[in-house]
């Protein structure tokens, strides 16, 4: 779930470490530390509650000095978030460790290493790890035996980092459904959870797969797979912008990457659209054939990817004349779900991570798809190396917890992902040549929208004081309408629900009063008479609403109805434009209210757990 950071050099590497938790930091965490070998063959560890900043004022006053080290932000799963239960943990003097995931056998495992005399001083899961590779390194070789040993009786996830005082130039690490890469210095090597952390001092990734447990010197990375047999995992040059790790001249990351939208669109769209047709080789070399054939799609997503994947159903069934089913990861993989002939399972995810998308990904491979397709921000990632598919979004690091850009990336990719199945049968080459004129006009078309910014910060004072809000949208608009409600309700904690416009007068009515704003996104199509008619629904029983409508639905302002004028744009792309505004708006009233907008509270940028 959370940071590692880890190093083998000749250098002293705390500061390294520590850059490196602050690169992380996006993820979200409740507390961090760090470890090192000094010169001594001594553990020195520092750690913190709170802030990567609190752990680096610690240790600017008691200096950490060591060549070999591990370092970890925590975001807690077993134990409140405290010092005591801060990574890296230890076992006696020389074994440190720090661990992303979960052990799901930690009870047994400390009832076992209790009895055998260990002592624990957390109430963390990870702790277990410590103790039994103290216990395994009583008969192993090496310690990669006794990692290795120790992993084979780890259940759950885990990413994890070991070091032994007594062999100061090496670290050992294992994967697990948390994961791991190994950078690539000259006479140093390096690990992390993220290759963000480590782009300071590398740019040479190797990726550990599944069950990979990796011995790492200053001078040699030997790598070895589940069966323990030696294995190569290619090296390959970091595709992550250098400058994905600074908000430049904007306040927060969140809205860097909203303003970073247009070239982020035109970044995803480059070389992927040519003479009126979208490239099916954006999905993958042979990918033109398998999509081809499609019949029904299986969309499976968490979160904002999920509210995407909403959207594409529309687009799916009304374009491409194939049937659509979108569910959450976490619904899915423990539901007994039907397979249809022909069918495409498609994963989106802006970090290739997320634990309950990846396992419904595993479990969905067993189940007769004919092949699976990711649309994904990381290179590199499971979700990649594990789907048959990939569609690169290419937007660049996405660090604000809240996701943005990555969401209309995705909407953009899903608009190619129905050209390339509905060619030759629901769409025509006019048809085509339409839908990628209106995805070369979204750049442009956010620049304008992005001009309401002003506007759209006037309006947000009038939802500060609110405890509670209500978006609607009709058709594709509906997902939107939920993608504005999970912003505003992730960084600016008030409490929000979307509904389909016409669902209102089914109960949620009974809710609108003058303390219940009432957002509607109201796009410029034929379900705009269904949309005023709700919207009259609501100001007859003194809703306060908020429209944001295309410019030529002509709604007109007045005591009890705010109308912000969106540029108007082609029906394919407007859930992408309209989704800006919500944004913004989420941003500002977040911004009033003083919350962490970067790193919302309790949330997680990647959630690596179920
Ligand atoms: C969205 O703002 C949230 N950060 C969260 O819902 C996120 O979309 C979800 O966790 C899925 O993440 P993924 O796209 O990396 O899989
Ligand atoms: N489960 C471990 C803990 O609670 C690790 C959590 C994480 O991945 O940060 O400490």
């Amino acid at each position: 779930m959370c940071g590692i950071v880890g190093a083998v050099a000749q250098r002293d590497v705390a500061g390294i470490l520590i850059e490196g938790l602050r690169r992380l930091e996006y993820r979200g965490y409740d507390s961090a530390g760090v470890a090192v070998v000094d010169s001594d063959n001594a553990l020195q560890r520092v750690r913190r509650l709170g802030k990567v900043q609190e752990l680096a004022d610690a240790v600017a006053t008691n200096p950490l000095s060591g060549g070999t080290g591990i370092a970890h932000t925590r975001w807690a799963t077993h134990g409140e978030p405290s010092e005591t239960n801060a990574h890296p943990h230890v076992s006696g003097e020389h074994i440190a460790i720090v661990h992303n995931g979960i052990i799901e056998n930690h009870e047994s495992l400390r009832t076992v290493l209790t009895e055998r005399g260990y002592t624990f001083v957390s109430q963390t899961d990870t702790e277990v790890i410590a103790h039994l590779v103290d216990w395994e390194l009583r008969s192993a070789d090496s310690l990669l035996q006794a990692v290795q040993k120790t992993v084979s009786q780890l259940e759950g996830a885990y990413g994890t980092v070991v070091m032994d005082s007594r062999d100061p130039n090496r670290i050992v690490v294992a994967r697990s459904g948390s994961p791991l890469v190994i950078g690539y210095g000259v006479d140093e090597h390096f690990v992390a959870s993220d290759q963000l952390a480590l782009l300071p001092v590398t740019r040479r990734f190797a990726f550990l797969e599944e069950g990979d447990v990796a011995e790492v010197t200053r001078f040699e990375v030997n790598i070895f797979d589940k069966q323990g047999e030696p294995v190569e995992r290619e090296i390959k040059e970091s595709e992550v912008s250098h400058d994905a790790g600074d908000k430049g001249q904007y306040r927060h990351y969140m809205l860097k990457e909203i303003y970073e939208q247009p070239v982020a669109l035109q970044r995803t769209m480059e070389g992927r659209l040519a003479n009126g047709k979208v490239l099916a080789s954006a999905f993958g070399d042979n990918a033109e054939a398998l999509l081809q054939k499609v019949k029904h799609v299986q969309i499976i997503a968490c979160g904002t990817s999920y509210h995407a994947g909403l959207v594409a159903r529309y687009w799916l069934e009304q374009w491409a004349g194939v049937s659509c089913n979108v569910e959450i990861a976490s619904e899915f993989r423990y539901r007994k779900s039907h397979v249809y002939e022909n069918s495409l399972l498609v994963t989106l995810s802006q970090s290739g991570e997320t634990a309950d998308t990846l396992a419904a990904l595993r479990l969905a491979k067993e189940m007769g798809y004919m092949a699976s397709l990711t649309i994904c921000n990381v290179p590199g990632s499971s979700l990649v190396r594990e789907s048959d598919l990939a569609y690169m979004m290419k937007a660049g690091a996405e660090i604000g917890v809240a996701s943005t850009k990555a969401f209309t990336v995705q909407l953009a990719g899903l608009l190619m992902l129905v050209a390339a199945i509905g060619r030759g049968k629901t769409i025509d080459d006019a048809l085509e040549a339409k839908l990628v004129a209106a995805l070369q006009s979204l750049p442009a078309k956010i620049e304008q929208t992005l001009a309401m910014a002003d506007d759209i910060e006037a309006l947000a004072e009038d939802f500060a004081d609110k405890h509670h809000a209500l978006f609607l949208g009709r058709g594709e608009q509906s997902p939107i309408a939920m993608e504005g409600a999970l912003k505003l309700k992730e960084i600016s904690y008030i409490h929000a629900e979307a509904y389909a416009a016409g669902e209102l007068k089914h109960g949620p009515l009974a809710l609108i009063d003058a303390d219940m704003p009432v957002i509607v996104v109201a796009p410029n199509n034929e379900l705009l008479e269904k949309l005023k008619s709700n919207v009259e629904e609501v100001r007859a029983r003194g809703g306060l609403m908020y429209v944001f409508a295309d410019v030529n639905a002509h709604f007109a302002s007045d005591d009890t109805m705010t109308v912000l004028n969106v540029p108007h744009c082609d029906e394919f792309i407007a859930p992408i434009l309209y989704t800006l505004p919500l944004q913004l708006l989420s941003y500002y009233v977040a911004l009033i209210k003083g919350t962490d907008v970067d790193q919302p509270r309790n949330l997680a940028k990647s959630v690596t757990v179920e």
